[in-house]
């Protein structure tokens, strides 16, 4: 007792420097970093608990929270999604809204944004930003960040993910989680592993090889636990070896709990718990939103029928289950009690503040990727374009509603159209003409929405007015991509196509056809075909982009930012030429879904196919230009213990300031199994004055190297000849260097 006497005297000391220094992403709370005495706490409260107050903190006691322990001052457990912006109330068993007022947060850019901005500062504000929130509105668990790879351009849920890439995933997860756990709120890492279609998520078996899962699908989650330190981690819908990922041996006991050394809370997705005796002993630690035995929906009260409830405490107190397996559980849910909602060095937090606002914008703004600018139609120079046309539902659609658990309240939403009115003034004139409609969201994210499937729209008309309209403008800028509808980019389901919906491209055709003068602007989470792009002169991805979107979007638009985004995954020009699509495993026969593509996903496959893509990973413009030098190494080969780097100048060749993402990847030469072409291996974004250069260096060690041994079941590297290339995407590599791993 005197040891956790101390170890609190301790807190309050740091609970004075937190409030005096703001939290930063690298940096946690000396209290924190004191497993001793959070462990001391741990086993204090441990030695206390009853069977029964054990067993209840195991299990929900509401859609979004699970009891404490009332007899000793241990607070309930508040989770909250994520990972965009933190959700609005609810009622105690239902999704639906609470009608609180005082809950409308700011919605910060997709993930796909952030990733996007190929910046750790980038996501080291957004995991603050978001922590801050979360802190204030009194969650402990922030249920995000996703980091699942984007192995299909159809899944539904792309857009709360990283990417296509383990290694910029990786290293993009690192700075939000410890941006989120600065503030005293656990990050929860999900889908933890293989959820990569919706489609069938409850139960599809996931079949890949030990290759593609260490090497393609698990890093981000790994670099989470290990460097990020993550407190939670989220278990999966789908099954792996025919385990349900929620309960699952190999995935949590053995690679996330032994191998990662996790000593934070796994906690089921919502309804991804199916089995009391499988959720004992393979590694779960909490149960949310079981729809519980013997009833199809929720029902009231019913959270003692849970998995992790009655059943368990009666295996307990007959003795057959072990109460060493029921103490490693409560251990790491005191854990993450005592590292959040009972830590003295927890700050306050604060909600919907226009620091928060202008952190999203931020973050839109350097995510915004501008794939192609032919006749330099951008940025728009208000002293010649005097009539604006603004085409396009989605410049006039509220993107932070729908799309499922994402769906958020939020304080206020710039839509495009409004951001494009407020940058231009009395500069211009702006019209706006819709073009084309989409059904309503679903009933679940808007009250009193109208069913979908009615809606009766006249695309032809609609189209028609536009496309007159284009005639007379100066310039039309066309607003549109996908949405948050069901089988756009929303939850529970997966696209139909990689179309564009709505009849967007005869659209689109059209309106260029009428006015060359055509910039157009995706709003997605996803890669979508175009086949209107050798017409179009400007297009620009801009994704989801939050409260501040419409003027993220407005600032790229009129040259106030510089677009610096690059892509987080390629744009196939057909769906065929996506790995998965290719192989025809997608989306699996309703029971198995064997991922044939194995370690080549993305650009992995495009190189090895030689398949040129519509825009290739890692390709992004800018109003400036940049010129690479030529690339160095510091030595021409390297021994297993060593590291080498590799030297490259960049400079800002054009009139603007801007910034470049500068990409290294690794290629080995001759390899003994199949490998990628090449991998990313290192990236950095530099911001150069007009006219500025700059040095660019990169260290790696064999790291950088390895591959993953199935039959060793570890990393290695082999001996060999290898290749560094460096560059502006994964398809305009600039120079290249061998060298020899000894
Ligand atoms: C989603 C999770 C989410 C949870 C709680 C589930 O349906 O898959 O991502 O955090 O619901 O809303």
């Amino acid at each position: 007792m005197k040891k956790i006497i101390v170890s609190l005297k301790a807190g309050v000391c740091a609970l004075a420097l937190a409030s005096a220094m703001p939290a930063t992403a690298q940096s946690l709370p000396t209290y924190l970093n004191n497993a001793a005495a959070i462990e001391a706490r741990v086993e204090d409260a441990l030695q206390r608990m009853t069977l029964r107050e054990k067993v209840n903190m195991l299990h929900a006691q509401s859609k979004f929270s699970s009891p404490g322990v009332p007899r000793l001052g241990i607070p309930e457990n508040w989770t909250t999604d994520g990972p965009h912006g933190i959700r609005v109330e609810v009622l105690w068993d239902e999704w639906n809204g609470a009608d609180w007022t005082n809950d409308s947060c700011i919605a910060f850019p997709a993930l796909t944004c952030l990733a996007a901005s190929w910046n750790t500062d980038m996501a080291a504000l957004y995991g603050k930003s978001i922590g801050e929130e979360a802190r204030y509105r009194n969650k402990n668990v922030l249920l995000g960040p996703g980091v699942n790879i984007y192995r299909t351009p159809l899944n539904g849920r792309n857009f709360e993910y990283m990417g296509e890439d383990p290694y910029l995933s990786s290293t993009l997860v690192v700075p939000y989680v410890q941006g989120v756990q600065a503030n005293g709120v656990a990050a929860c890492v999900k889908h933890y592993a293989l959820n990569n279609q919706e489609i069938d998520r409850g139960h599809i078996n996931v079949i890949v090889s030990d290759r593609a899962l260490h090497e393609i699908y698990l890093p981000a989650f790994k670099a989470a636990v290990t460097e990020g330190k993550a407190w939670a981690i989220m278990g999966a819908y789908n099954q792996y070896k025919n385990e349900h990922c929620c309960h699952n041996q190999i995935l949590l006991n053995k690679i996330l709990k032994h191998d990662w050394g996790f000593d934070g809370v796994v906690i089921s997705d919502w309804g991804g718990v199916h089995n009391t005796a499988q959720a004992i002993a393979n590694g779960l630690d909490m149960e949310f939103g079981t729809w519980t035995d013997g009833m199809t929906t929720n029902k009231n009260g019913a959270y003692s029928m849970y998995y992790l409830a009655d059943a368990y405490l009666a295996q307990l107190q007959a003795g057959t289950a072990n109460e060493e397996v029921l103490n490693d559980k409560v251990r790491r849910v005191l854990r993450l009690v005592f590292r959040t909602n009972m830590s003295p060095a927890r700050p306050y937090g604060s909600f919907g503040s226009p620091e928060h606002a202008q952190a999203g914008r931020k973050i839109a703004e350097e995510g915004i990727v501008l794939l192609q600018n032919n006749k330099k139609l951008l940025p728009l120079d208000l002293s010649k374009t005097k009539k604006i046309l603004v085409v396009g539902e989605n410049a006039n659609k509220k993107m932070t509603v729908g799309g499922g658990s994402s769906s958020l309240k939020a304080k206020y939403e710039v839509l495009p159209l409004e951001g494009i009115q407020a940058r231009v003034g009395a500069a211009a004139q702006v019209t706006y003409v819709q073009g084309y409609e989409s059904p309503a969201v679903r009933a679940q994210d808007v009250k009193n929405a109208k069913d979908p499937e009615k809606k009766n729209i006249d695309a032809a008309a609609l189209r028609a007015e536009a496309v007159a309209a284009a005639k007379s403008a100066d310039v039309v800028i066309f607003v549109g991509g996908l949405n948050k509808n069901d089988r756009q980019d929303s939850e529970g389901n997966d696209r139909k196509s990689l179309d564009l919906p709505y009849e967007q491209d005869v659209l689109i055709a059209e309106l260029v056809k009428a006015n060359p003068n055509t910039a157009v602007v995706i709003i997605s989470g996803n890669a979508v075909a175009m086949p209107w792009v050798k017409q179009v002169p400007a297009i620009v991805e801009s994704w989801y982009g939050g409260t501040e979107a419409g003027n993220a979007i407005a600032a790229v638009l009129f040259g106030d930012v510089n677009p610096s985004g690059k892509l987080p995954f390629s744009f196939p020009v057909k769906l065929a030429d996506n790995s998965a699509h290719a192989l025809g495993e997608y989306p699996g026969n309703h029971v198995n879904v064997t991922y044939n593509e194995d370690i080549f996903v993305g650009y992995r496959w495009h190189d090895k196919e030689n398949l040129k893509p519509l825009f290739a990973f890692g390709h992004g413009l800018s109003y400036t230009t940049f010129e690479y030098g030529k690339l160095s190494a510091n030595k021409t080969s390297l021994a297993a213990t060593d590291n080498i780097t590799f030297t490259v100048s960049v400079k800002n060749t054009g009139t603007r300031d801007g910034a470049e993402i500068v990409q290294l990847y690794i290629s080995e030469k001759a390899p003994s199994l199949p490998r990628p072409v090449k991998e990313l291996k290192g990236f950095k974004k530099v911001f150069l004055k007009a006219g500025k250069e700059q040095t660019v260096s990169f260290t790696i060690d064999k790291t950088a190297l390895s591959y993953y041994n199935e039959t060793a079941g570890e990393w290695a590297t082999t001996a060999g000849k290898f290749e560094a290339l460096v560059g502006a995407s994964s398809a305009d590599i600039t120079g290249k260097i061998g060298f020899v791993l000894k």
